[in-house]
């Protein structure tokens, strides 16, 4: 019944283009493997400012996050790192520079536009987000009831397929007020992957939880990282997951995924960048950014990271 209601509070493609319903339902047809264009950027930001009318957020920032990679942007409370994902997916306007997103210019498209270039992109928007009168099914499904005319035992069997793999089958029928923190951070996680997405986008996955629920969230990226070669950016201020994505990796199938240490010697998995006072102040790898002499940074990471 669940499902019915979902069908009709949300018709199929209701309010959306046609041209983004193809978007979308391409993307459905793309399979786990190398399907990312290892040598086209998936965001650039070239000379980007942004700024509220009291305030600068962003000045003059260029950036590339490559594609099929993890990049974690690093950065102090109110330093502008949610702002930055907004630009990426186009609900906010840059001030002056450029922004592409998988080769395409996004600022100054039309609405219907930027659907279609959203259409490949998923987001953890902090804290979750759910939609508190709809079951955990609905909420995973939200955008392909709304946004493709995928028919429904189609859409059931995917967000079961998503529910899955982030270890909630159990839970697809309730709803969200019923499930603990982390459990609803994993459902939103599930809902950015729903449509296949090739760009992740997390809003600070792990802020608000206790350290263990934190790992089992950074898990899920892992997965989504090693398994399914999504390109994604974790934006965060725990530097303690920053570094547990970048040195853990998962191992063994999706069906039974082992998440591992790497060796001290392997190349670490993320890409790091720290934003400060409106500018990238570190590209780099974790190692190299352990290991910085900038004072700012050093505090910044050693006031919540043990000297390990
Ligand atoms: N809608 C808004 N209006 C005015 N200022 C805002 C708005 N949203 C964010 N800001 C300010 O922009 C700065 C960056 O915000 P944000 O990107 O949310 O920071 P964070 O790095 O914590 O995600 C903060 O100083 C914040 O207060
Ligand atoms: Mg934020």
């Amino acid at each position: 019944m669940a499902r019915q209601r979902g069908c009709d509070v949300y018709p199929l493609g209701a309010r959306l283009a046609a041209a983004n319903r193809m978007t979308i339902a391409e993307s459905l047809e793309r399979r786990a493997g190398p399907r990312i264009d290892a040598a086209v950027p998936a965001v650039v930001f070239d000379h980007v400012s942004f700024g509220f009318d009291d305030q600068v957020v962003l000045r003059d920032v260029s950036l590339t996050i490559p594609a099929g990679r993890m990049t974690i942007l690093l950065g102090a409370s109110g330093s502008g790192k949610s702002i930055a994902l907004k630009l990426m997916l186009g609900l906010l306007q840059p001030d002056s520079g450029t922004i592409t997103v998988a080769g395409r210019r996004i600022e100054r498209l039309s609405e219907p536009q930027l659907m279609a270039v959203r259409a490949d992109i998923g987001m953890l928007f902090q804290e979750s987000a759910l939609f508190d009168s709809l079951t955990v099914a609905e909420n995973v499904g939200y955008r392909l009831y709304e946004e493709t005319e995928m028919p429904l035992p189609a859409i059931r069997a995917r967000v079961e397929e998503v529910l899955g793999f982030v270890g909630l089958s159990a839970h697809i029928d309730k709803m969200p007020s019923a499930l603990s923190g982390g459990e609803r951070r994993r459902v939103a996680i599930a809902r950015a992957m729903a449509a296949r997405p090739r760009l992740l986008l997390f809003d600070d996955p792990t802020s608000g939880l206790d350290p263990i629920t934190a790992t089992s969230i950074d898990a899920e990226l892992i997965k989504l990282r090693d398994f399914e070669h999504v390109t994604s950016v974790v934006v965060t201020h725990q530097i303690r997951d920053a570094f547990y994505l970048a040195t853990h990796r998962a191992a063994g199938t999706p069906d039974a995924p082992r998440i591992e240490s790497i060796g001290p010697d392997q190349p670490q998995l993320a890409d790091f960048m720290v934003l400060q006072d409106g500018r990238i102040s570190f590209t780099g790898s974790g190692r190299d950014l352990l290991a910085t002499p900038d004072p700012f940074l050093r505090e910044f990471l050693f006031k919540t990271l043990p000297p390990w």
